[in-house]
Parts: C-alpha cells; sequence; structure tokens
C-alpha cells in the first residue's frame, strides 16, 4: 500500500538519496552536495515542507517546496522545489499522489514551479493533472566573491 507523510528530520538520509537519484536521472549528480545534517536542520524549518510516498515502508518518492510570497499580489505560495518517484515505481499513480497531497497542503495557495524544455514526459503529466505551462528562460548570477 502506498501512503503519503509529512518528512521529518529524520527522514534526512532517505531523503538525500532520493534527491541524489533524481540529480543522476537528470544528469546532475555532483549539484546534491548537501550534508544529511543540513538537510535535517532545513527539514525544521517553518518554510520548508516535504512529503515522502512510502509504499510497504519504503521509501518510493517525494515532493518538495518552500514557502514564498509574491510582492505582486501580497499572496504566499508554495515554490515547488522537486518531484521525483523511483523509475521502477512510476506509473502507477504515485505521482498523481503526490501533487494532490501537496496541493491539500496549498489549499488555495498558488503552487509553482519549473519543468525542463526537454522534459516532455513531466509536461504531459502535470497538463493531465491540470495545470498551466508557460515558457520562461531560467537566469542565473553569482554573487560577488570579492566582498
Ligand atoms: C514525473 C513523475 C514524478 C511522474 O510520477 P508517476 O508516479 O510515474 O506519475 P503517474 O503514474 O501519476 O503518471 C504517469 C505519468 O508520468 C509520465 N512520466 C514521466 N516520466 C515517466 C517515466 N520515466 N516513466 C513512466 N511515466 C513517466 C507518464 O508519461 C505519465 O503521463 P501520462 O499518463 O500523461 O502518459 C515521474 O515520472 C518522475 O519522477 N520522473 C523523473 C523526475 C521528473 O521528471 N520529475 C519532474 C521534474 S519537473
Amino acid at each position: 500500500m502506498t501512503t503519503i507523510r509529512r518528512a521529518t528530520a529524520d527522514d534526512a538520509p532517505t531523503l538525500r538519496a532520493l534527491m541524489r537519484e533524481l540529480a543522476e536521472n537528470q544528469g546532475h549528480a555532483a549539484q546534491v552536495a548537501v550534508s544529511v545534517d543540513r538537510l535535517a536542520d532545513l527539514l525544521t524549518r517553518p518554510d520548508v515542507g516535504y512529503l515522502i510516498a512510502e509504499r510497504d515502508g519504503k521509501a518510493i518518492g517525494y515532493v518538495s517546496w518552500l514557502q514564498r510570497v509574491s510582492f505582486w499580489s501580497g499572496q504566499d505560495y508554495l515554490a515547488l522545489d522537486d518531484l521525483y518517484v523511483c523509475s521502477e515505481e512510476r506509473g502507477a499513480k504515485v505521482g498523481e499522489h503526490l501533487m494532490r497531497a501537496i496541493s491539500e497542503v496549498a489549499r488555495r495557495r498558488v503552487i509553482r514551479w519549473e519543468v525542463a524544455e526537454a522534459n516532455v514526459a513531466a509536461q504531459r503529466f502535470y497538463r493531465r493533472i491540470g495545470a498551466t505551462l508557460v515558457s520562461k528562460k531560467i537566469c542565473r548570477l553569482v554573487g560577488d566573491t570579492t566582498v
């Protein structure tokens, strides 16, 4: 049976392993540099949320987010960070359950996230569950390293 629950700091080792799987999946394995202790700390922050999907007690996926505020609307929203289901568990609606669960957490708040242009399967999945997709470029700038 698949269940979904809020993660706690004790889940940090499991979550980091799943985050590494997702990053490997997307060819960015080296980018998951967070330590288990740091992740455990982050999991105690009130603006950070993680839901874990488990089947028969084994973690098989997660969704993570940050609570943010829109200065234009003055409203809080959830910035979804990762959605991941282990490859051998895909196609069994675990991803859909995780999205429904974050939507229950959000209540009336908007949920926003990014998806790679190349990830057409995930885009189809998001459209199917009712999300609106808008194209934008993502900009990154490393802060001044001389101060
Ligand atoms: C996207 C993802 C979370 C969906 O989880 P899931 O449990 O398979 O989702 P569901 O069973 O509820 O729905 C299956 C849908 O996911 C899509 N999908 C995306 N990648 C898939 C994959 N590798 N295998 C099977 N289905 C996949 C299917 O096309 C299907 O959509 P469709 O019914 O419109 O054809 C999961 O495939 C995944 O973790 N993919 C890799 C990570 C990723 O791309 N995350 C999103 C980053 S923005």
